[in-house]
């Protein structure tokens, strides 16, 4: 891994944009990891787009650990991240500190992810000191829908707004080395960004942020829901897929497919005395 929590706080400090993806799984990771990208974060948005969850709540610490393993073995030089899943973390600093350390020990991750501001202080400054290197994630938090009331822009009003800047400095100063800003108001994640040290990656949040941040599924279009507002579709691998899938069950129901040339080959004497010795017996 060359990439690491430092060289990303590094290249904020130069002034370049950090570049992540999610993958979830060996042979995506080893695409990515081979075209240059800086991190790739073993998101919980697993539950949604591998698991067929309706959202990333049922996600378990083995889930997780079991992805990122896979995603560690694809990475020679992105940072690998991998998320703490809902109640992982929650419940006491000692369990948060529990499950991270499950998580970097078993799967061989760089970093972890935890979502929520200064409540969750304690827990990051304890990993922190155990040499665990932590991602925040403030704004949309996926893990709190159920108490957000939905999928919205989070930071509009002044007073939330507020909020979410003096989480921002809260994780910063607990020794988070970087934090998502997930669908939060352009304006506003780019104030965050100027007032932080630690760089900002944005999902929704606008290009002043210090790097970006997309589910692979939604950039590639592989899922097949309504486009989401800060998705970009950089092409339609989901219609890919359909059109071979279509294409080799027609091919295989007319007997189009195996061709030829997928086809292994024997020494024509030996079938031949093989089906003589074998008809003979009929
Ligand atoms: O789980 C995930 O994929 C995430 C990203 C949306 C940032 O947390």
């Amino acid at each position: 891994m060359n990439n690491t929590a430092i060289s990303l706080r590094e290249k904020k400090a130069k002034g370049g944009k950090i570049t992540m993806l999610t993958a979830y799984d060996y042979s995506t990771a080893k695409l990515m990891d081979s075209c240059g990208i800086d991190a790739v974060l073993v998101g919980d948005s697993l539950g949604n787009v591998m698991l067929g969850y309706d959202s990333t709540l049922p996600v378990t610490m083995d889930e997780m650990i079991h992805h990122a393993k896979a995603v560690v073995r694809g990475c020679e030089n992105a940072l690998v991240v991998a998320d703490m899943p809902f109640m992982s973390y929650q419940v006491s600093v000692q369990e948060a500190l529990t499950n991270a350390g499950r998580l970097m020990k078993e799967t061989g991750a760089g970093a972890v992810k935890l979502e929520g501001g200064a409540e969750f202080c304690p827990q990051v400054e304890a990993m922190t000191a155990a040499s665990i290197p932590v991602m925040g994630h403030l704004g949309l938090t996926p893990q709190s829908i159920r108490a957000l009331g939905g999928f919205k822009v989070q930071g509009k009003e002044k007073d939330k707004a507020v909020k979410l800047i003096s989480d921002a400095l809260a994780l910063e100063k607990a020794g988070a080395f970087s934090i998502v800003l997930e669908c939060v108001p352009a304006e506003l994640a780019a104030l965050i960004t100027g007032i932080l040290t630690i760089p900002t990656i944005g999902i929704g949040a606008g290009k002043d942020c210090d790097g970006q941040v997309l589910v692979y599924q939604d950039m590639l279009t592989v899922s097949q829901g309504a486009k989401l507002k800060f998705v970009k579709r950089y092409c339609d691998v989901g219609s890919m897929m359909k059109n071979a899938f279509r294409s080799y069950i027609e091919e295989t129901e007319s007997g189009l497919f195996p061709a030829e040339e997928h086809t292994f080959k024997m020494d024509e004497t030996v079938i031949s005395e093989l089906t003589r010795q074998y008809k003979a017996r009929d």
